[in-house]
This record gives structure tokens, sequence and C-alpha cells, in this order.
């Protein structure tokens, strides 16, 4: 049990100041294609047989069921201008039941996981751990494929409960 009184809001007020990238987590397989947008990406290590990652999809995210299902998964990084994709994934285009996958282009990566066809970068991964945490999935996934862009790009930025775009630091 935690101690303080108001602690889940004063976590998702000082979350709230952090900033990450904006990411779709995509996955097709006998459990079918879904997706879901997250916040939650992190590296976890570079070494080892493979590079892994980790993502964090809520439990309630038919996702993410479909995830471990297929055991293959594919992160997309999104750009800058790909906010559009991200209200998709997250459910905020309004009608329940509509097709989140209308909002893009798609190919297939090596895992068979579906990538947006442009994103900033992209990870294909096999599922390789998940540990279930309060109501949240931690999804481990080993790399197999990093599609890189080939003329760069920035990031969509999730930060202060808005989207931004970085901006460089001249120093
Ligand atoms: C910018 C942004 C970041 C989000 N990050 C996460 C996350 O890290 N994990 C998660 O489970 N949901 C996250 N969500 C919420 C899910 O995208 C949303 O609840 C979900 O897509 C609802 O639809 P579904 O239940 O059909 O998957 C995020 C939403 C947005 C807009």
């Amino acid at each position: 049990m935690c101690e303080e009184p108001n602690i889940r809001q004063q976590f998702l007020k000082g979350m709230s100041f952090s900033a990450s990238t904006v990411n779709v987590v995509t996955t097709d397989g006998p459990a079918g294609r879904q997706g879901v947008t997250v916040s939650a990406m992190s590296s976890v290590s570079a070494d080892g047989p493979c590079p892994t990652l980790l993502v964090c999809v809520h439990e309630a995210s038919p996702a993410a069921a479909a995830v471990l299902r297929n055991g293959v998964f594919c992160v997309n990084v999104l750009r800058e201008d790909q906010s559009s994709i991200s209200d998709s994934f997250a459910g905020r285009l309004g009608s329940a039941g509509y097709d989140k996958f209308a909002c893009a282009s798609w190919t297939t990566g090596i895992t068979g996981a579906p990538r947006v066809i442009d994103p900033l970068v992209a990870f294909d991964c096999r599922l390789s751990g998940e540990h279930r945490v309060g109501t949240h999935y931690i999804i481990i996934g080993s790399i197999a494929h990093v599609f890189l862009p080939k003329s760069g790009g920035s990031p969509l930025i999730y930060s202060n409960r808005s989207y931004a775009r970085p901006t460089e630091l001249a120093i």
C-alpha cells in the first residue's frame, strides 16, 4: 500500500512533466491485427543475444491480448506530422469499432507485424517476455529488424498531456 493520500493524482501530474515519443504498437497473426498508441516505450538493453525493448499496454486493450497470443509486434515511432495516426490508435476518432488502420499506409515486417510505411523509425520484435503490474502488461520484445529512415526526421513528442515537437537547443 502507498502511504500518501492522493498519490495517484500526484503520480499522474508528475508524469505529465515528463516527455516521451509517441509510438503505435501493432501486431498480426492468429489473434488478428490490432494496434494501440503508447508513450510507455523504452530500450531495455542493446547487448545480450538480441537487443530488447519494452512497452506497457493496458490489460483492457485488445492489442495486449493479441500481442501476447501472436508473439510478434512492431513499435512504430511516429514522426512529428503523424499525430493523426496516434489519435486513431488511441481510439480518439469518435465512433466505436472504426478501422484504426485506415489512417495510414502499411507494409509487413519480417515478423508479420504491420509497419507504418513511413514512420520515423520502427522496431520489429518477437515477444520475449511479459510481466503484469497492476492494470498493465510490461511486454518485452527481442529486436528482429530495425527500420531506419533514409532522410532522418523528428519524433512526435507527448508531454504536458499534449503533442509537441522537439526544438534543438542552441548551445
Ligand atoms: C499519446 C498517448 C499515449 C498513450 N500511452 C499509452 C500507454 O503507454 N499504454 C497504454 O496502455 N495506453 C496508452 N494510451 C492510451 C491508449 O492508446 C488508449 O487507451 C487505447 O488505444 C484505447 O483503445 P483500445 O482499448 O481499443 O486499445 C495512450 C494514448 C495517447 C493518446
